[in-house]
This record gives structure tokens, sequence and C-alpha cells, in this order.
């Protein structure tokens, strides 16, 4: 047992057991002043006022204390998006950038997703281990305690298994939280070009029975969006991994208003990411389901990318989870702290509900929580 005392402010008290925070709701955070909070086998126990602790001290005369010394508690973020396993980063896109290419302009010509799965085949599973350990290492001292990582650079069945494999030793040695998400259809290779049909065949048939096989992943993912996967492609794979229990997470309406949040609706994705191109249509549809709107605003402010609108998502009364989607194209950073600062000063989200959107929205069903002292995890 262990107990936190002298917590200025123990952050974002809520109901036991809710699921998210929507809407206006998202607006409200509660915070408990000079604050104590009992920790139990890494559950919460109790809390309440430093007053309140007074009588209960003796009781728990044996849990071990750290004091916080006038600090705050947070949750930790949870972040529900990233792409960590990578080998080398693509910081020569920029220029690209600059001289006017667009994300998809710069695909299309083998940069992009292409480039990354090219290096990670050339890369060994404990390299990419290694790497992949440090920006784990960089985003918890960041202070996120929860993560998903996708495969999607392999693109061919070795190298996504490869991909999971390492996820799966980050899991194991981390004190983190871990989610894997089996994303082969992030582009389609250079060996399947022409041939997207075909490249779908293979995961449907070969690569998702192959991975359920070993259980390396706990979601499946898409990148339905214009220039990539199509609504129909989305569902072949949707489908397919729903039969071995793979609960969507997809990527939808990056780049255009590409049907894949209505598709991911239907699926029962756990979450839709990214939603530059929402509109009422797509808002409708979110409305009517428990999917999460999850926007990733680093991949938009490192591409120049129109803004969610998260505004008029809140005020629908849905909930708004923003991730990172560190990778090592069009976001570059796992800091969770630049997210939340991009929700207020872009997105003129209020700081309430940016701490909402990073921690239980992000976390939202899929049974992950963490709170960290001082880079220290105590829960
Ligand atoms: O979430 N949009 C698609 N996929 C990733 C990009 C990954 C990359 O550019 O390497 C994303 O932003
Ligand atoms: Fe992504």
């Amino acid at each position: 047992m262990q107990v936190i005392t002298r917590i200025k402010g123990l952050v974002q008290i809520l109901p036991a057991g809710l699921r998210c925070v929507k809407g206006k709701e998202m607006q409200r955070l509660e915070v408990l002043q000079d604050a104590f909070l009992l920790v139990e086998d890494g559950k919460i126990a109790d809390f309440g006022t430093m007053e309140q602790w007074k009588s209960k001290a003796a009781e728990y005369a044996g849990a071990e204390e750290t004091d916080a010394k006038g600090g705050f508690v947070f949750p930790a973020f949870c972040d529900s998006h990233t792409h960590i396993v990578y080998a080398g980063s693509r910081e020569i896109e920029y220029n690209d950038k600059i001289r006017g290419l667009s994300y998809e302009e710069i695909a299309k010509r083998g940069g992009g997703i292409l480039n990354s799965a090219d290096r990670l085949r050339q890369a060994s599973e404990d390299e990419l281990f290694e790497s992949a350990w440090e920006r784990l290492q960089t985003m918890c001292a960041y202070g996120t305690g929860a993560a998903e990582i996708k495969s999607g650079y392999g693109l061919d069945l070795a190298n996504e298994l490869k991909m999971l494999r390492v996820i799966a030793r980050l899991k194991e040695k981390s004190p983190m939280t871990i989610r894997a998400n089996f994303l082969a259809a992030h582009a389609v290779p250079r060996e399947y070009i022409g041939r997207q049909t075909e490249y779908v065949d293979l995961i449907v048939r070969e690569m998702i029975p192959a991975v359920a096989a070993e259980k390396l992943a706990d979601f499946v993912d898409v990148f339905c969006d214009q220039g990539f996967f199509t609504v129909e492609d989305t569902e072949r794979i949707l489908e397919a991994g729903a039969k071995y229990g793979l609960r969507p997470k997809i990527h939808a309406n990056e780049l255009a208003a590409s049907g894949g949040i209505q598709v991911g609706v239907k699926h029962q994705a756990l979450s839709v990411d990214h939603l530059e191109y929402v509109g009422k249509a797509e808002i409708e549809a979110l409305s009517g389901g428990g999917t999460m709107p999850t926007v990733l605003p680093g991949a938009a402010f490192f591409l120049g990318m129109p803004l969610s609108p998260v505004r008029e998502m809140m005020e629908a009364g849905l909930p708004v989870a923003l991730a990172s989607d560190f990778n090592p194209g069009s976001s570059p950073s796992g800091n969770m702290q630049f997210v939340m600062s991009l929700g207020c000063i872009r997105y003129r989200m209020y700081p309430e509900e940016v701490v909402h959107a990073t921690t239980i929205n992000t976390a939202c069903d899929n049974k992950v929580a963490a709170v960290y002292l001082n880079g220290k995890k105590v829960l």
C-alpha cells in the first residue's frame, strides 16, 4: 500500500466507472485541494483531504508514504495513437514540404510511409527495439503512462510481425500500459503498387490470421483516406479482424471526407483518428455510436493541415480525444504536453478540456490507467 500526502491539487476527480467525458462536461475539471491519495494493488483505494487523512493515518500505518510537498498529482497521459517503432527519421521531407508538396504528393513520389518501410525492412528486431525503447522513455518523461503503438512500416508479413514482436517486447519490459495495433493497411507497398486489391487480399487472408495466431495485436487499423485505402478495402479488413476479436481504431478523414468516420462507427471502432475533414454528416455519424473522435494536433501542425473542428464536435455533445501520432515523418514528437498546448493555442480548447482529452478520453474502453508523481509510476 502507498499513500501520497500533502498534494496541493489532486486533479480530475470523476465518478467511478465513467467511460469518457463529453461535450460541455469537458469544461469541468474537479481538483481536490490539500489532498491525499491511497493506492492498493495498483488501484486507487481512497482519496480525500489531508484533514480527513488525519483520522485515517493510524488505520493505514503500514502504507509507504510519498510526500508530494505541495505538488499537484495529475492522471498520466494516455497516448492512444503512436508509430514509435521505426528506423530513422524523415526530416528530409520537410524540404519537399517547404517547396510546396503535399503529404499525398510526397507519398506518391515514394517518400512518406514507403520511405519508412524501406528503412524498417533493413533494420533488425533488436535495433528497432532499442530505438523504440528510447522513444518510450522520452514519452514517459513527459508524463505519458499508457500508449498504443502501431505496426505499419513493414507492409509484408515478415516485417509486420517483426514490428509487432518489438511492441510485444516493449509491453513486456515497460511498466507502462501498452496496446498493439496492426496497421498493415498503412500504405500499398512498392511491390504491390497498382495491385491494391491483391494487397488487401494478403492482409485479410494471410496477415491477420498470422498476427492473431501469435496474439500480437489488440487492435486493427486502416488508413482510410484519399490516395490510400478505400471504404471497401477498410470494410474487408475490419471484418477479417473482427473474426479474430481485433477491435478497430482507424485513420480517417485526414486528407478528405473519405467515409472513414462512417465506416469506423459502423464497425464499432474504438476510435477514428485525425479528423481534419469533418462536417455535419460525420458529426451525425459519430453521435450515434461509442467511437471516440481522436484529433492529432501534432500531425496537423507539422504538415500544415487544416484544423479539425473540435469545438463543433464538443458543441454537438461529442467527446474529443487528443493523441500525439508520434512518427518519423508527419509528427516527430511524442510530447503530450506539446499536444495539450496545441489543443489550447491552435484549437482554442480550454485547459480543462485538454486534460480530459489526453487522459480519460484517450483511454476510453482501452482499459488503461496510470498515475505518475515526479516521473515515478505510483499507480
Ligand atoms: O497518422 N496518416 C497516416 N499515417 C500516419 C503517418 C505516418 C507517417 O507519415 O509515417 C499518421 O500521420
Ligand atoms: Fe497515425
